[in-house]
């Protein structure tokens, strides 16, 4: 073999080298992340929020993860849902991703009329997320959560979650 070929050969060796090792590197970084997130990643995917302030029939809205969520704490004249009510204690609250199920708006809240009304196009839901009228194929989503006291901590499955999601 030439020297001149031997040479490029090196080379060509050299340069998968350098590719090899840099991908592993890469690889490296990408599994350090995977098994060692950061405390403050972590603690980014969790909305906290304390709903003891919170009065009978009150509606809130709160953001997870760049999502709308709505809470209502539900009062008297709002009927309960037995597969839909966050229940703490003797309260029921209504909590949802205020997104509409058919293109994504976000449903304003009408507390005279009790429902969650889409004005893009026309869906109506009910207090506790149901969908009674219009193009909205389903009720508005429920976010995963857990119970911790009083507080609704948003990103983690709870029991309570998995009970009404049915994968309890
Ligand atoms: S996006 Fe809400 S009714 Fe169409």
């Amino acid at each position: 073999m030439s020297v001149k070929k031997q040479e490029r050969r090196d080379f060509i060796g050299m340069a998968f080298g350098a590719v090899a090792a840099v991908g592993g590197a890469f690889a490296l970084v990408g599994m350090k992340k995977s098994w060692d997130p950061l405390p403050s990643v972590k603690a980014a995917g969790f909305t906290t929020v304390d709903l003891s302030p919170m009065q009978a029939g009150e509606f809130r809205q709160v953001e997870w993860r760049k999502k709308p969520i709505f809470i209502i704490k539900k009062n008297a004249d709002m009927k309960p849902n037995p597969a839909r009510d966050v229940v703490i204690g003797e309260d029921k609250y209504m909590v949802a991703i205020g997104l509409c199920t058919h293109l994504g708006c976000i449903p304003s809240w009408s507390p005279s009329d009790m429902m969650f009304k889409c004005a893009c196009h026309g869906g109506e839901f009910d207090a506790s997320g149901v969908n009674t009228f219009g193009p909205p194929p389903r009720p508005l989503d429920i976010p995963p959560f857990k119970i911790d006291g009083t507080k609704l901590v948003l990103g983690e499955e709870g029991p309570e979650y998995k009970k009404l999601a049915g994968i309890a």
